[in-house]
């Protein structure tokens, strides 16, 4: 992806302040945790396109094996129910999968807006200058914020369904109760007809889950610091990185993969006035990565109003896009 620097003119001093009420939420309660959402800066994009190409981070070559192969497939199946459509994408990072449905859908002739939706003002420039150029005629219309608020902003134009995606197994950052709540909440913004794309990783062999969060030229190590990195820039922190060891842990049981930052001493770290204070071998909870199994995805579909229309998985059988339409 090229590099996007820019800032978008946001009200600084809120976000910040948002930041700082989280973090300090985040690391005073226990156990202490910190919200993924907050590992996308500038960095932070940069790093997770390193992890997308990395061998272990298998997530991102199935997804792509998915659109580049079936996108025509997926785009019939929505157009035989609905003529006409808006597209909306949440957390739509740098779109380098979600290109080829876009490519089917102009083609397909459903409709020609794209509304993508990401909290990194980076990455939103970026769609907005490249979209346009590489699908002529894509009438681009950026959202730059959190999932649910701009949802809403986007709205729903008369007489068009609306197609929602969530992709990158981006629905796996929240545990499964957080995720019902999120997904019923999406349904609440929709209309009968509309549809919901969305991608799931699946439970495996423990093994290669685990190797996708721990890859051996350390991204997703250097991804994780790189917020406490963004804690000291931005809130006036002082957290050195070489005392927190990255933990990844996947539990096949319940299907969760968890990333931690532990602590290596007893220490205290100063950010924006207030203190706090590290034991040795304390974690913080950074992310939840949840693997889902076929039967869970269809339950989760029909207790959040949706129906099931069609999964379509990669070769291995290892990352499905689900197919849903609203009932
Ligand atoms: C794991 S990346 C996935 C990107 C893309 N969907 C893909 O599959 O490659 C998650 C994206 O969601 C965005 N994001 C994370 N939390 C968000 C939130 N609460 N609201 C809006 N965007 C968010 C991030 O900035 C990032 O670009």
């Amino acid at each position: 992806m090229r590099s996007v620097t820019a800032t978008l003119a946001a009200p600084v001093s809120k976000a910040r302040q948002a930041f700082l009420r989280d973090v300090l939420e985040g690391l005073q309660s226990q156990p202490k945790r910190l919200q993924s959402k907050y590992f996308y800066d500038a960095a932070g994009d940069a790093l997770f396109q390193q992890i997308m190409h990395c061998p272990e981070y298998y997530l991102t070559r199935c997804e792509m094996e998915i659109l580049e192969t079936q996108s025509a497939a997926i785009v019939s199946a929505i157009r035989a129910v609905a003529s006409q459509a808006d597209l909306v994408e949440l957390g739509a990072g740098d779109a380098s999968k979600s290109i080829h449905l876009l490519r089917e859908w102009m083609r397909a002739g459903i409709g020609n807006r794209y509304y993508p939706i990401d909290i990194s003002g980076n990455i939103i420039r970026h769609l907005q200058d490249t979209l346009p150029e590489q699908i002529p005629g894509l009438d681009v219309q950026g959202l730059n914020g959190e999932y649910m608020e701009m949802l809403a902003r986007s709205g729903q134009t008369p007489g068009r369904a609306r197609v929602v995606m969530f992709m990158g197994s981006s629905i796996g950052n929240f545990t499964p109760e957080e995720a019902m709540g999120f997904l019923s909440e999406v349904r609440r913004q929709l209309r009968p007809g509309d549809f919901l794309l969305i991608g799931f990783d699946l439970q495996k062999n423990p093994r290669l889950i685990l190797d996708a969060y721990n890859d051996r030229q350390g991204f997703t190590r250097d991804f994780n610091l790189n917020l406490l990195t963004r804690i000291n820039r931005e809130l006036d922190a002082d957290f050195q990185r070489h005392h927190f060891l990255h933990y990844p842990t996947y539990d096949p049981s319940t299907g969760a993969c968890k990333s931690f930052l532990v602590s290596l001493r007893d220490q205290a770290v100063h950010i924006g006035g207030s203190i706090i204070r590290f034991r040795k071998d304390e974690p913080i909870y950074m992310e939840i990565s949840q693997k889902y199994t076929p039967d869970g995805i269809r339950e989760m579909a029909s207790s959040c109003g949706f129906a099931p229309v069609k999964n379509f998985t990669d070769d291995k059988n290892w990352f499905v896009d689900a197919l849903w339409q609203a009932r």
